[in-house]
């Protein structure tokens, strides 16, 4: 059995915990990850018929049967993920139809899997019908974005549009767009419920007053989403208060379609 640290998709989960906490994203305990991976992959690292301990989800989840998820513990704070990854991170699989964990891997000391489980597990059984190559799902607390959320309307194509209009490439690495949810109570299933139904047409979904989410095919892609939205997040905040001169018209969008191979959200232009 080969040293799990070692695995290329570990080493490539706590990176990117680190360097969200370090973009200022994941303060304290905030902010979430969850990887799927192969059973061929995780066999190599961890005994898969050896089980710490089973842990009740709560929810259901038929689609993610038998699945394994390398993901962040509840109340671990990101900016510790590099120096105990045993103790911030656990491998589960899912079992019971996704009523219950099987512990394979870390959570060493006594903990489990993040208070976000329902949104994150959802959230992947969504994105799966919709794109078989996803794998991530992240969640963080972007300031900016964060900020938007309260001197922004929260209508999906409005806000899509403001963020489409701050950065040239928006429309190019998020052209499904940013879906929204109002403030919900998090970590509970009805949040979780609401938040991978909007997953089904985007891969980043806000959740009002309180962070964002995102998916992709692998960490880069979900991390890089993230990235961007808040990048432009942070020029609307920039230029909100002050007169706007210029913009990115739809025509330029139009453009942008035609020159990246990138269909808007539909409805989304004139
Ligand atoms: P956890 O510590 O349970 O992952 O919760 C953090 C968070 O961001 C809740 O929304
Ligand atoms: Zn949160």
């Amino acid at each position: 059995m080969k040293d799990i640290l070692t695995a290329e998709f570990f080493v490539e989960m706590v990176r990117t915990a680190t360097n969200m906490y370090n973009h200022g994203w994941d303060e304290r305990n905030s902010g979430n990850i969850s990887l799927l991976l192969d059973e061929s992959e995780v066999a190599k690292y961890v005994d898969v018929n050896r089980v710490l301990r089973t842990l009740p989800t709560g929810f259901k989840a038929p689609e993610l049967n038998g699945k394994y998820f390398l993901v962040t513990g509840t109340g671990k704070y990101f900016k510790n993920v590099q120096y105990a990854p045993d103790v911030n991170l656990g491998l589960v699989k899912i079992i019971d139809d996704g009523m219950n964990a099987q512990l394979l891997w870390g959570f060493s000391d006594g903990g489990k899997f993040t208070s976000e489980f329902p949104a994150h597990m959802m959230s992947h059984a969504a994105r799966l019908s919709v794109n078989p190559a996803n794998r991530v799902i992240m969640h963080c607390h972007p300031t900016n974005i964060l900020a938007m959320t309260y001197v922004h309307t929260l209508d999906e194509r409005e806000f899509t549009r403001t963020l489409w209009q701050m950065c040239t490439e928006c429309i190019v690495v998020f052209p499904d767009g940013v879906n929204v949810l109002p403030w919900m109570l998090c970590g509970t299933n009805e949040i979780g419920e609401a938040t991978a139904e909007k997953m089904r047409t985007a891969r980043l979904v806000v959740w009002a007053q309180h962070g964002l989410y995102a998916a992709g095919a692998d960490l880069d892609e979900a991390f890089g989403l993230i990235e961007t939205a808040e990048k432009a997040a942070e020029i609307y905040l920039k230029i909100a208060h002050l007169p706007l001169v210029n913009t990115i018209s739809d025509e330029a969008m139009h453009l942008l379609e035609g020159r990246f191979a990138v269909k808007a959200r539909d409805g989304y232009l004139s």
